[in-house]
């Protein structure tokens, strides 16, 4: 039977997490280490429209239309059916895995769905292209993300380092000197949509205060995309501090991400941060080949559930290690 299979990277936010939602800019870089899969393969012996979804990873073994309909790989598959005009879709097996950690500022729904959209796209013989499926994945994480900005459908479906500002379209960046990164999970599992609901309901209740912190967030995103363009990547190290600092005022941080933060600069990173939605998933520290190693060992030794390097690099290039 062919199958058709499609895969999409996790993802990280550099700089710029809530601001974004606010008109901001933000910085975000794909993390091609953790991916979503899926394959979906032809049932011919089955009867026309049965769609059979399964996602081992969250014990997920059932036909579809027995999903909610606000299920997001219901919504995933249906809204291509939708956007291609089709009643009913030929008999066939999604097949759904994922090494992305879930809840954790990774991106593991959007990646889930960009993922199902080009497999089933392609199984259908109508590949979406890549500004449908991230509009699409967006719709999806609506339902579940309430206000999201965009930032993670579209660095995953376009899998390479953007800077984004909701509305507009995408800023390819360029990265001439490539980096390293450490990702700590904390561990804990912290929704997105509760962090940037709390946001929302602060900044209605002090508008100045919270539009005065997601400035200063976006003249740190400003100050780094000119590091990142020039090479200039020691100069991230302190931007990244300052960035966890006002993401700390916004009340998005949390005892596990201070006491990763913290042990990361600790053991020399050259900055330190949370990364996504905030309150738990994940931290992020800049390293280098010095430093890389003792980070990651003091990040595992302070509670790390899981730890990420990942170097960051502009597609295709084929720079050293740095
Ligand atoms: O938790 P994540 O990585 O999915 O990212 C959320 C980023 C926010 O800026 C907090 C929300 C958004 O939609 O941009």
């Amino acid at each position: 039977m062919p199958a058709f299979t499609a895969t999409a990277p996790g993802k990280i936010i550099l700089f710029g997490e809530h601001a974004v939602v606010y008109g901001r800019p933000a910085i975000a870089v794909p993390v091609s280490q953790v991916r979503a899969r899926a394959v979906v393969i032809a049932e011919p012996r089955w009867p026309a429209g049965k769609v059979w979804v399964q996602a081992p990873d969250i014990g997920l073994n059932s036909p579809l239309d027995d999903l909610p309909d606000n299920h997001p790989l219901y919504q995933a598959i249906h809204g291509v059916l939708m956007e291609l005009r089709l009643e009913r879709s030929p008999a066939c097996r999604v097949r759904i895995t994922s090494t992305i950690p879930v809840a954790a500022g990774m991106g593991s729904g959007a990646a889930v769905s960009v993922a199902i959209m080009r497999a089933y796209s392609a199984f259908l013989g109508r590949p979406l292209s890549a500004e449908r499926v991230s509009a699409l994945t967006y719709e999806v994480e609506k339902l579940h993300h309430g206000t999201p900005s965009g930032i993670d459908n579209t660095v995953i479906t376009h899998a390479r380092p953007v800077y984004f500002v909701r509305g507009q379209p995408i800023q390819a960046i360029q990265l001439p000197v490539p980096f390293s990164m450490v990702i700590g999970d904390t561990g804990v599992s912290s929704p997105t949509a509760i962090a940037v609901g709390d946001v929302r309901c602060a900044w209605q209740a002090d508008p100045a205060g919270y539009e005065a912190v997601f400035d200063a967030i976006g003249e740190i995103v400003q100050a780094a995309r000119q590091a990142l363009e020039r090479g200039e990547t020691a100069a991230l190290g302190p931007l990244m501090d300052e960035n966890h600092d006002q993401l700390c005022r916004l009340g998005v941080s949390s005892p596990e991400l201070e006491r990763l933060v913290g042990a990361a600069r600790a053991a020399g990173a050259l900055g330190a941060k949370l990364s996504g939605g905030g309150r738990g998933g994940n931290m992020i520290a800049l390293v280098d080949s010095d430093t890389a190693e003792g980070v990651v060992q003091t990040l595992l030794q302070s509670g790390a559930r899981q730890v990420i390097t990942t170097l960051v690099r502009q597609p295709g290039g084929t720079e050293p290690y740095a």
